[in-house]
């Protein structure tokens, strides 16, 4: 079955290959890049895909986004854009953790539009608890945020029919990962397109790991 998705964050690493993947399977494709006159590999991917600019801080450009989608459905919307280095823990905690509601919210009504209602939204590990106390760098305690206000979320959007769920995709060598990572991009993507496709309300509001298991909170 084929629909429509929206990636966010697909100029490289995991959010390439779900535009990848999604665009080998016939759908129809929306892939963001903050370089959208100059989309690199992104602009390769043959199929149905459409590229649009965004910068995820940027609300006008998120409303932009949004109008795209007037009148229309999304079925899945995947938020893959994150920063572990290199920028302040303001700039890291706008990008991690307000960027992807900020996202779900101005797409949200295009998602009640559509025939799946799935949302995915890359997290981390290291935003994880898991008993001990929050994370105190940057980029945990960015990821940690964003889990908590995903799990305050999240049941308000069940009771409009949507699914979502929060991802640890592995460390993955993307950019990010490094080279020396364990897991491929291709097969952390993989594993997590297995997820989406079974989405049902039962698995919504979880925190999974791209093998398709539970990660604790
Ligand atoms: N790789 C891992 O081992 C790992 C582990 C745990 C979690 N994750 C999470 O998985 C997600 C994807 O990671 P990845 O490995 O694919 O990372 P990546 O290779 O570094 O790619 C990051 C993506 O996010 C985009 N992005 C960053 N800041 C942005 C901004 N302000 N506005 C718009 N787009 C922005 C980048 O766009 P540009 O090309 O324009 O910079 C790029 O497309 C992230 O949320 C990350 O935290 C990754």
């Amino acid at each position: 079955m084929t629909g429509s998705v929206l990636i966010v964050g697909a100029s490289r690493g995991i959010g390439l290959r779900f535009a990848e993947t999604y665009a080998e399977d016939g759908w129809e494709v929306h892939a963001t890049t903050r370089t959208p006159h100059d989309p690199g590999v992104l602009g390769d991917i043959a199929g149905d895909v459409s590229i649009h600019g965004l910068e995820v801080r940027d609300l006008e450009q998120i409303g932009a986004l949004a109008d795209i989608f007037d009148g229309r459905g999304l079925d899945v919307l995947i938020h893959s854009a994150g920063v572990l280095r290199g920028v302040s823990r303001e700039e890291m905690r706008a990008i991690n953790a307000d960027a992807p509601l900020d996202v779900v919210d101005s797409l949200m009504p295009a998602m009640l539009r559509g025939q799946f209602r799935k949302i995915a939204i890359l997290t981390s590990k290291m935003g994880s608890r898991n008993g001990a106390r929050t994370p105190l760098a940057d980029y945990g305690a960015s990821k940690c945020l964003l889990n908590d206000r995903f799990r305050d979320l999240e049941p308000h959007w069940r009771t409009l029919g949507i699914r979502a769920v929060v991802f640890h995709p592995g460390w993955v060598s993307s950019d990010m990962g490094g080279a020396g990572a364990p897991v491929s991009v291709n097969e952390s993507v993989s594993g997590m397109r297995r997820v989406i496709d079974d989405l049902g309300p039962r698995s919504s509001g979880k925190f999974f790991t791209w093998k398709g298991t539970e990660h604790p909170w």
